[in-house]
């Protein structure tokens, strides 16, 4: 299980070995092996065969499925520490989704007979992987509902409060800016819409000065009242 191609990775923070002690976790990061990825690179895609998992040690990746007509929605976006490519070593199907590089990614792989084998040596990991499963249905369920219920309108509204409440930076007129690039197309395959549709709504909430957007950063200003267009 070896391997001497690259310093053993530190996993102590990542949550899938989560309370293992300094032994258990330098003989699980000396069976894994380190790949990159380029910025929009394909990981994996959909209905490949997988032989691995993975943990990401740097920068994020999308999970995302794409419908016949092209339409892409996009089921996580993940970061450091966060593992994905589990589903297929569990339960021996293909993928169950494309995985693409956001960023320039460096992730360690974890072949399937090592991972199980560790399971079996450590079950406190079957105990990590099912509270990372239960949260993403949970995550899936609440999408499931907010296609149903809400309307794109409130989709779009709910979507951008909730990344000003991740990533947004108070600005000198009391504004918030949401600071990542974000595409209308993006945002549009996180809520499970078309690119059109939510140029449409965009362009509404621009027009009541709710937001304003500039080279793909979103400011929003009344945030009051997109909370209000939620439900
Ligand atoms: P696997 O099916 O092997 O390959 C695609 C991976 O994407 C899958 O394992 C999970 O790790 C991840 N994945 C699939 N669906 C979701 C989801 N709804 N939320 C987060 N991650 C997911």
């Amino acid at each position: 299980m070896a391997n001497s191609n690259h310093p053993a990775p530190n996993i102590a923070n990542v949550p899938l070995f989560h309370g293992m002690d300094a032994e258990s976790l330098s003989r699980i990061a000396q069976a894994m092996k380190l790949r990159t990825f380029r910025a929009g690179e394909a990981i994996f895609h959909r209905e490949d065969p997988g032989q691995v998992m993975y943990v990401i040690h740097k920068g994020r990746v999308r999970i995302r499925i794409t419908g016949s007509d092209g339409q892409e929605v996009a089921l996580a976006i993940l970061g450091p520490s966060e593992s994905f490519g589990e589903m297929s070593i569990l339960d021996n199907n293909p993928r169950s989704a494309d995985v693409i590089a956001i960023d320039n990614v460096e992730v360690f792989t974890l072949q399937r007979d090592d991972f199980i084998q560790l399971i079996k040596t450590w079950p406190e990991i079957s105990i990590e992987m099912m509270k990372i499963l239960s949260s993403r249905m949970r995550t899936a369920n609440q999408m499931v509902e907010d296609l149903i219920f809400l309307d794109v309108f409130a989709r779009v509204a709910k979507k951008l409060v909730e990344l000003s409440e991740e990533h947004g930076e108070i600005d000198a007129d009391g504004a918030t800016r949401i600071n990542i690039r974000l595409t209308q197309q993006e945002l549009a395959s996180m809520i499970g819409a078309s690119r059109e549709s939510v140029n449409k709504v965009m362009g509404y909430f621009t027009d009541k000065n709710y937001i304003s957007a500039d080279k793909h950063k979103i400011t929003i200003h009344r945030i009051a009242e997109l909370r209000k267009r939620i439900y």
